[in-house]
């Protein structure tokens, strides 16, 4: 292995900031058990005069949600010459809008749970708010509402009927300036960790009580718990996987990355909710219990993840 200087790009103002200090602390850990020399960076107003001070051969991008997720760092990345992991700008700003990736998605036939998303002046300036209606007809109750930027399930809410709407989309409007609506899929909720060009064993996250539709309840610690891999049987496994890589290929993903998908009750169709360009690195995230599944332990999951973003010439 190639001894390499190493900037860990952590923490920053997102709302998933406490999150991003455990996933970066951890991958700072691995990355100086492999030898590596690590420098971890605190995001914040000094970033590039850090970066430039560090002079790192490659940034390991543990950042989550708004700033870190969406493609704004890695531009400044790309503007100091900087290589880095996970994806590349556009990928990440594809990504990081749902509705955006939902649009590409569906052009693209991969299927997306059905949507209609607006922004906050539609509503105001365009009597959006009377359209409701016929929104809630065409997907029917519950509805899912949610932000379209935001991620750890901030701001998503379970409208079981109407009179509950209104309320669900000023929450979601308090993350993001625009708002999805989205048919809600009853069943089983899994996640498909794509590492190189390869999906790994697949997550599910099973919630302890049948509580579909009280969110904060199923998304308290403690209410889920996590089996993998997902007892899917090997005909749905391939196509989840499968699915998972169009869907990161589609997006223009790199690296590494996650797929969060549902799997519906009675139909086995599978929908696909979004990509996560970042996904956590914590001790309890999924991307690091998929690849223990697959026999990668976490100090070589970081390192596959560094050689991956290294160019190959310089490697
Ligand atoms: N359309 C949907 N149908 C059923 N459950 C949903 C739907 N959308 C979101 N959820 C639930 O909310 C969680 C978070 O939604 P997701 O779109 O992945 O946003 P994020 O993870 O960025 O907060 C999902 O993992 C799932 O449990
Ligand atoms: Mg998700």
């Amino acid at each position: 292995m190639t001894r390499r200087r190493i900037a860990v790009l952590k923490g920053g103002r997102s709302l998933e900031r406490q999150v991003s200090l455990r996933s970066g602390a951890r991958v700072e850990d691995a990355l100086e058990r492999l030898g590596h020399d690590v420098v971890g960076i605190d995001v914040g107003h000094d970033l590039v005069v850090r970066l430039r001070d560090a002079a790192p051969e490659v940034a390991f991008v543990a950042l989550h949600g708004r700033d870190g997720e969406d493609g704004i760092v890695q531009e400044l990345l790309e503007v100091l010459g900087i290589p880095y992991t996970s994806s590349g700008v556009s990928a990440c700003m594809r990504c990081s809008d749902k509705v955006a990736a939902k649009h590409a998605m569906r052009d693209a036939g991969l299927p997306t749970p059905d949507f209609y998303a607006f922004t906050e002046t539609a509503f105001k300036e365009m009597g959006a708010g009377d359209a409701l209606g016929a929104i809630e007809d065409r997907l029917r109750f519950p509805v899912v509402v949610k932000p379209a930027d935001q991620g750890s399930a901030l701001g998503i809410r379970f409208a079981a009927a109407a009179a509950d709407v209104p309320a669900a989309i000023v929450a979601a409007f308090s993350y993001s300036e625009k708002v999805m609506l989205e048919r809600h899929v009853h069943g089983r909720e899994l996640a498909v960790s794509i590492l190189g060009d390869e999906a790994l064993p697949i997550v599910e996250a099973v919630p302890r009580e049948e509580d579909f539709y009280d969110f904060s309840a199923r998304y308290t610690i403690g209410r889920t718990t996590f089996v993998c891999p997902a007892e899917l049987g090997d005909d749905l496994t391939a196509r989840a996987q499968g699915l998972a890589l169009d869907v990161f290929g589609l997006l223009g993903c790199r690296g590494f990355a996650r797929v969060d998908l549902m799997l519906e009750k009675g139909t086995y169709d599978l929908y696909v909710l979004e990509a996560n360009v970042i996904p956590g690195l914590t001790e309890t995230s999924l991307l690091p219990q998929a690849a223990e599944a697959a026999g990668i332990s976490f100090d070589d999951l970081i390192g596959r993840i560094v050689e991956l973003a290294v160019p190959a010439a310089a490697a």
